[in-house]
């Protein structure tokens, strides 16, 4: 499985998967047709599946024609997505699996950002695995509580942070560079976090998807409410606690 990044929209990306065998495609969060047609095209390759997160419309607003040109392809999002999803066929929960060119993917239920998220886990191939979390997770970063509780939320970086450290997490916006300029004045003795920000910088026009989560472990302080450098920058103990001051944090700067 080949996986290629696809810009949309202003800062969306779109990610394709690519099974040269079967000479088929997928799609992770399709939020505008085009750039998914002309990849399809470009590969010459026919489109059979639409993977959703969640249902904003800039991950699912090209649902439809995607399904126009392609009336054989199969929509999946969550179960709370029903009714909100274009063309959703297949309604996933905790636990089910979805599968594509010889690889099998894990589904995590993650409400928080909204209530109906969820991710697909790729496990381990060749020792890296792979991760589409939609806007749960960003590098440097994390998804807004638009829908759910705070609590959801950490429950669900939590979860994602229990996956291997040798997981390429492939997030569905651009946002790294504001991200790491919040991370470092609340983090800011961490050199890791210095040195990635500084990279960021360096070559700002560069995509900074998929990222390592084991470097997201490290250096993005939504994944660090344990550590007492964080802990002592919201003045809080208790991970939803720390999670909600750090989050009111990022909102205002
Ligand atoms: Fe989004």
């Amino acid at each position: 499985m080949e996986i290629y990044r696809l810009p949309a929209l202003f800062d969306n990306y779109i990610f394709l998967l690519h099974d040269p065998e079967e000479n088929s495609a997928a799609v992770i969060d399709p939020g505008e047709a085009y750039p998914v047609l002309a990849e399809l095209k470009r590969l010459n390759v026919r489109l059979v599946a639409i993977f959703n997160t969640h249902y904003d419309r800039d991950h699912t607003a090209g649902n439809r024609e995607l399904m126009e040109a392609f009336p054989d392809l199969v929509v999946y999002g969550g179960e709370r997505s029903r009714g909100r999803i274009p063309g959703q066929q297949v309604f996933l929960t905790e636990g089910d699996r979805v599968s594509f060119g010889g690889r099998s993917a894990q589904v995590l239920d993650l409400p928080g950002h909204t209530k109906d998220h969820i991710a697909y886990y790729f496990e381990p191939e060749n020792g890296v695995g792979e991760l589409f979390c939609g806007d749960v997770l960003f590098a440097g970063g994390c998804g807004r509580v638009k829908e759910g509780t705070p609590e959801q939320s950490v429950v669900a970086l939590d979860r994602l942070r229990q996956l291997p450290d040798a997981t390429r997490v492939w997030c569905a916006h651009e946002y790294t560079e504001a991200n790491l300029r919040f991370a470092i004045t609340v983090d800011p003795g961490n050199v890791e976090l210095k040195a990635r920000y500084a990279e960021v910088q360096r070559q700002p026009q560069k995509p900074t998807i998929p990222t390592m989560l084991d470097l997201e472990k490290r250096t993005n302080p939504f994944l660090r409410w344990d550590s007492p450098v964080i802990q002592a920058f919201t003045g809080k103990r208790d991970r939803t606690e720390v999670f909600y001051a750090l989050r009111c944090r990022k909102e205002a700067f």
